[in-house]
Order: structure tokens, then C-alpha cells, then sequence
């Protein structure tokens, strides 16, 4: 049977780079079905939620989704639709790389990191979020397991041998934050020594955010938890040119959902301007996934070649061409 993908194109640029990656998955060949479903503001618009129960079914049935960002509209009563989604479906890890191209406005020609984030706990559990009633003291809770920490730390060496990486790098901030940091640090120690075959590095999460700038090529595979990988995450797409660059794919037991790290960019919604190598790259993680990795070569090799020979590429990368422009260049080379 044709394997069936769910796919939400979201708001914002999301329509205009989910299209363009479906043009690319197709004609490589891949012969997926699609059954398309609405979340986001546009879902707000047509249904009233931002998240349908016909939504969740599909993601659940299709047990693979691509999707585009959601806007998550600012203000009381609505909790993130990505945050949900990662906790409803148990997503724990998100695996974030980035690689370097050659050719593009990016400060580094040799980066290839791989960011796994915890996504389920810490900072964005939810838990205890509170206003005092004069709105004087806000509070949150982080939360994290040993469990938790266990699964995405395992994970990341798990994905570390696989791919045939040499080092994992724990990032943490133990010292300040002595029980949840603390936790995860003693796991993330725990778990290397299982690995001996790789090298298991540590380091303090401020520290990382300035050796990411100055020394980015040390790094390999990072583990973290939830906000410092979404932090870090970005930063890492800055290195290879910017988020229009950088995917990401949200993991659990029986279920993934690909994305681009980025959001809705509403600032170039509409105009035909936005990259949409995030969400090929996130195909791209989806194929690797679901063991199609000569398709995913196959067009990691047409994207390769666009961006570095510069031909028709979009602003964010140095170009003057539009997302239409920029497909096309693509499609021709596959
Ligand atoms: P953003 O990531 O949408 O945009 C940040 C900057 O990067 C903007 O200047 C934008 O033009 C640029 N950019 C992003 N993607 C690009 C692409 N493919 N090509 C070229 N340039 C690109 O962040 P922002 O503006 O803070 O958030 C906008 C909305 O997106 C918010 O409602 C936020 O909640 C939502 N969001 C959703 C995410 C998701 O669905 N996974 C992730 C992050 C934010
Ligand atoms: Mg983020």
C-alpha cells in the first residue's frame, strides 16, 4: 500500500513552502497519498480551533505528518499549537540539524550539527503556570524526569551511531539550575557511559551559545533540554544562513511530525519571498525516517546543487528569485 502522509500547511509562508516541498517529494518519484488537514489561525478562521479533533485523527491515523508553521495567536486562552501537539502525541525528541552549503550569506562553510531537543518537558511543560490575581508574580514549573532524560539522551547516541557521528555534546546549565538541570546532567553522564564508542563531551549552556559563535566546527551532536534546544536551534540555523535553513523533526514511539524550525514569518507572508529548503529538508528527515534514502540523496543532491551554483535562489540566501523561482530550479535538477 502507497504510504499516506498527513499534511497541514499552516499559516503565514506555510501553504507557499509545504506546496513547493510537494512538488519536490512527487517528482522524485516518491508516489506518497496525501490527506491534507487545517491547523493554525486558518483552522481558527474555518472551524473555530486551532487544532480540529479531524486534525488530531489524521495525525494519528497517518502516523506521518509534514507540516508548515502555525500562528499561534499571542494572548490568554491559547496555549502553543506546537507544544500541544508535541504533548499530545508524545513527541519527545526533536531533532534539529543543520548543514552547511556552500555559495549562500552564511558566516561558516563547514557545519554539520545536529541538535536533539527534549520536547515534552522542562521549561515548556505547562505545568504550574500562573498569574498572581493583582498580576504582580507569574509562575511556571520545569519539569524533568529521569525517564525523560533517559529516552532523549539515548536518543541522541542512538542517532549519533547511526549516522556515524563521533561526539555528543550534553548542554545543560547544572550549576544554577541544580534540580532539573541537575537531573538531566547526571542521566545525560549516566547514558554516555554506555556509549563508549563515543565521546561524550559537557557544557554549560551560556558557554555553548558563545563556542557555537567562535567554534561551531567542535560540535557534532547536541542533547538538551527543551528551551535551551529551541534556543540553541536557531542559533545553529544562523550558522548555515538563517532559518530558512533549518528543519526539524518531532519524534516519538509510533508517530513524527516534520516541520521547519521556523515560524509563520509573517513579515514575507504573501509576497513569494520565503526559502522553502526548511521544509524540504524536513521531507528529507521524512524520508530518512520512513527508509527512503536514495530519494532523500536524490533530492538533497538537486537542492545541493541549486544553492551552491546560485542559480535562482531567494533573498534570505544572497539571491534575488521568489519560492516559485527557486522550486523550479529545484524540480528542473531532479
Ligand atoms: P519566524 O520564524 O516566523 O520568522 C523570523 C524571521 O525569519 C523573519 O524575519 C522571517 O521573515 C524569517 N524567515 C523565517 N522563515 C523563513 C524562510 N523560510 N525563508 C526566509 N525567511 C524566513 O518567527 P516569528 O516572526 O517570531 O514568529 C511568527 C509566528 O510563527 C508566531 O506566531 C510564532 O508563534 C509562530 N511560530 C511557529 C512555529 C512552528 O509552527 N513550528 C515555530 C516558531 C514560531
Ligand atoms: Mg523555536
Amino acid at each position: 500500500a502507497k504510504q499516506t502522509i498527513t499534511v497541514i500547511p499552516g499559516d503565514g509562508i506555510g501553504p507557499d513552502i509545504i506546496d513547493a516541498t510537494i512538488k519536490v517529494l512527487d517528482k522524485a518519484g516518491c508516489d506518497f497519498e496525501y490527506e491534507y488537514a487545517d491547523a493554525g489561525l486558518v483552522a481558527l478562521e474555518k472551524h473555530g480551533e486551532l487544532v480540529p479533533e479531524e486534525t488530531l485523527e489524521l495525525i494519528k491515523k497517518n502516523k506521518i505528518t509534514l507540516k508548515g508553521p502555525l500562528t499561534t495567536p499571542v494572548g490568554e486562552g491559547f496555549t502553543s499549537i506546537n507544544v500541544t501537539l508535541r504533548k499530545q502525541f508524545q513527541l519527545y525528541a526533536n531533532m534539529r540539524p543543520v548543514i552547511s552549503f556552500k555559495g549562500t550569506k552564511a558566516r561558516y562553510e563547514n557545519i554539520d550539527i545536529i541538535t536533539v531537543r527534549e520536547n515534552t518537558q522542562g521549561m515548556y511543560s505547562g505545568l504550574g503556570q500562573n498569574v498572581s490575581d493583582c498580576g504582580e508574580t507569574a509562575e511556571a514549573m520545569s519539569q524533568i524526569t529521569r525517564e525523560g532524560a533517559e529516552r532523549i539522551v539515548e536518543f541522541a547516541y542512538e542517532t549519533a551511531r547511526k549516522e556515524g557521528r563521533k561526539k555528543v555534546t550534553a548542554v545543560h546549565k547544572a550549576n544554577i539550575l541544580k534540580s532539573t538541570s541537575g537531573l538531566f546532567l547526571k542521566v545525560a553522564r549516566e547514558v554516555g557511559e554506555r556509549y563508549p564508542d563515543i565521546e561524550s563531551a559537557e557544557m554549560i549552556v551560556d558557554n555553548c551559545c558563545m563556542q557555537l559563535v567562535m567554534n561551531p566546527e567542535q560540535f557534532d551532536v547536541i542533547v538538551t533540554t527543551n528551551l535551551f534546544g529551541d534556543i540553541l536551534s536557531d542559533l545553529c540555523a544562523g550558522l548555515v544562513g538563517g532559518l530558512g535553513m533549518a528543519p526539524g523533526a518531532n519524534i516519538g514511539d509510533d508517530c513524527a511530525i516534520f516541520e521547519a524550525v521556523h515560524g509563520s514569518a509573517p513579515d514575507i507572508a504573501g509576497k513569494n519571498l520565503a526559502n522553502p529548503t526548511s521544509v524540504i529538508l524536513a521531507a528529507i528527515q521524512m524520508l530518512e525516517y520512513l527508509e527512503m534514502g536514495d530519494k532523500a540523496q536524490a533530492i538533497r543532491n538537486a537542492i545541493t546543487e541549486v544553492i551552491e551554483s546560485g542559480d535562482r535562489t531567494t533573498r534570505d540566501l544572497g539571491g534575488s528569485h521568489g519560492t516559485t523561482d527557486f522550486t523550479d530550479a529545484v524540480l528542473e535538477r531532479l
